[in-house]
């Protein structure tokens, strides 16, 4: 045990405090200083560093309202519609924590898509920060399980159906599929035993997990040292006196402080949604959903809440001429890597059998099938960024100018996909994300080629920091 402290003579009350506190909890302390006081962030953190601190801040949000959302929730196929009525109407200030945890869903969807693209603009996820990304992305997931799971309790019709297609999906899976979704569902259609198991997990299960994943993140990338909009690693020049980095500045009071006004400014926006248009004209939340789930009557037209919609125009994209498509580029890709892969040997016929073997799989499994897989790549291939990406720099700013026209035209259909996702398919429709579902796939596939590419800019020893 550490030696007792003792407080200065004549030390007032809160330094007294303080001393009995450090005496016997000394872990909190040195925790603080090592995460807060004395954890040195590079000085030239910009506006897309606020994101974490916000996904932190609606994570907060999203668990004290569902705390008190439970109180009032009925998590019984026969009641849960009534009672989320009852809260938006009886329960005082119900509405009011029912609009903040419906519109915190949305917020955080929003927050951690800019989240990561910061990521990706300033190579955030290469060496050595490829375990801080590979959390990232499992919390991306559980973000995704927590919000489809949540968005079954209010029992409403967008609610049953969204959660009915959803889960059929996985009966498309070749051998365990149909036994799969009877797992998930727990009956042969959506009702009581799925909006039971759903509950469970949404507000015990799957929060564990994300908690646990946030710590996680945070204390790798505290680890490593966060990285920033030059790219550089501040590690690389510290004080030799103090062993600093000359470009640190202790994260408190410098960013508690920095945040403080994102949060302000976030804040704003969140109650003005809130207050003002917490349906967001039915993005966030479905103007179908109004209506009790009736499994006698499907809606015309189903479709996921906005930040599912990008994978869900994937998911359609995939018709039995895609996967013809998916052959021909499986083909393409085996001969290439015959002609140029330099293997020796028989392993030099190893490209064609593989692409053959891959062809024969695409031919004999429904289309559907393949949609899935899709869908869930797009998520899934996220994983591997920190290995695709071979460019020597990591930021956007040293990178080829052309690269800031790629990147921009990824946003651009990602957007595109989104939209698609929410409109009911046309013929058009299918076209242009059967496009941007090849490009979304191009972009990450191709990386290590493309990222090679180009003239680097010269990336300087110190951050460029200008004081405001
Ligand atoms: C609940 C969701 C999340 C929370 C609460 C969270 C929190 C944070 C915080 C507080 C930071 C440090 C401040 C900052 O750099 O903005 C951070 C950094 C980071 N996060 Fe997250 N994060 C979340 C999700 C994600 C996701 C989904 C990804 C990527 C797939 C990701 C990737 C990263 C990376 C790469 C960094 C280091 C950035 C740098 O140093 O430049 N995070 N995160």
């Amino acid at each position: 045990m550490a030696e007792f402290k003792e407080a200065p003579a004549g030390a007032g009350a809160l330094v007294q405090t303080t001393t009995w506190l450090e005496n016997r909890f000394p872990t909190a302390f040195d925790a603080y200083k090592v995460h807060m006081s004395e954890y040195y962030a590079p000085k030239n953190f910009n506006f897309w560093y606020f994101f974490g601190a916000l996904a932190l801040l609606v994570l907060v949000i999203q668990i004290v309202t569902g705390i008190f959302l439970v109180m009032h929730y009925k998590p019984d196929a026969g009641m849960a519609f009534a009672s989320v009525e009852y809260i938006m109407r009886d329960v005082p200030w119900g509405w009011l924590v029912r609009y903040m945890h419906s519109t915190g869903a949305s917020a955080f969807f929003v927050v951690v898509y800019l989240h990561m693209f910061r990521g990706l603009i300033y190579g955030s996820y290469k060496k050595p920060r490829e375990l801080v990304w590979i959390f990232g992305c499992a919390i991306f997931l559980a973000l995704m399980a927590e919000a489809f799971m949540g968005y079954l309790l209010p029992w409403g019709q967008m609610s049953y159906w969204g959660a009915q297609v959803i889960i059929n999906l996985f009966a498309a899976i070749p051998f365990v599929g149909p036994d799969l979704s009877l797992l998930i569902r727990g009956d042969y259609v959506v009702g009581d035993a799925t909006l039971n198991r759903f509950f469970s997990f949404h507000v015990i299960a799957v929060p564990l997990v994300l908690l646990g994943l946030v710590v996680a993140h945070l204390l790798s990338l505290h680890d490593v040292g966060s990285n920033n909009p030059d790219g550089i690693e501040i590690k690389a020049k510290k004080d030799p006196k103090t062993g600093i980095p000359l470009d640190g500045i202790p994260f408190h009071p410098y960013y508690s402080v920095h945040d403080v006004m994102g949060v302000s400014v976030f804040l704003m926006i969140f109650t003005a949604v809130i207050f003002f248009s917490p349906e967001m004209g039915g993005y966030s939340l479905e103007f179908n959903n109004f209506i009790p789930a009736d499994p006698l009557k499907t809606p015309a037209h189903i479709a996921p809440v906005w930040y599912f919609t990008p994978y869900y125009s994937m998911l359609r994209a995939v018709t039995d001429d895609m996967v013809n498509v998916f052959v021909g580029l499986t083909a393409v890709a085996g001969v290439l890597a015959f002609l140029k892969g330099g293997l020796k040997g028989l392993w030099k016929f190893a490209p064609l059998v593989g692409a053959l073997v891959l062809a024969v799989m695409l031919k004999s499994f429904d289309a559907k099938f393949w949609g899935v897989v899709v869908m869930g790549g797009a998520v899934m291939i996220l994983f591997g960024l920190p290995w695709f990406d071979q460019s020597p720099v990591k930021s956007i700013r040293y990178r080829p100018s052309w690269n800031k026209i790629l990147y921009g035209v990824f946003v651009v259909v990602f957007f595109v996909l989104g939209y698609l996702g929410i409109q009911p398919p046309t013929t058009v429709g299918t076209l242009m994300s059967q496009a941007g579902t090849l490009f979304y796939f191009g972009f990450f596939l191709l990386m290590p080629w493309w990222s090679r590419l180009g003239e680097f800019k010269p990336v300087p020893d110190r951050v460029t920091f200008h004081a405001h």
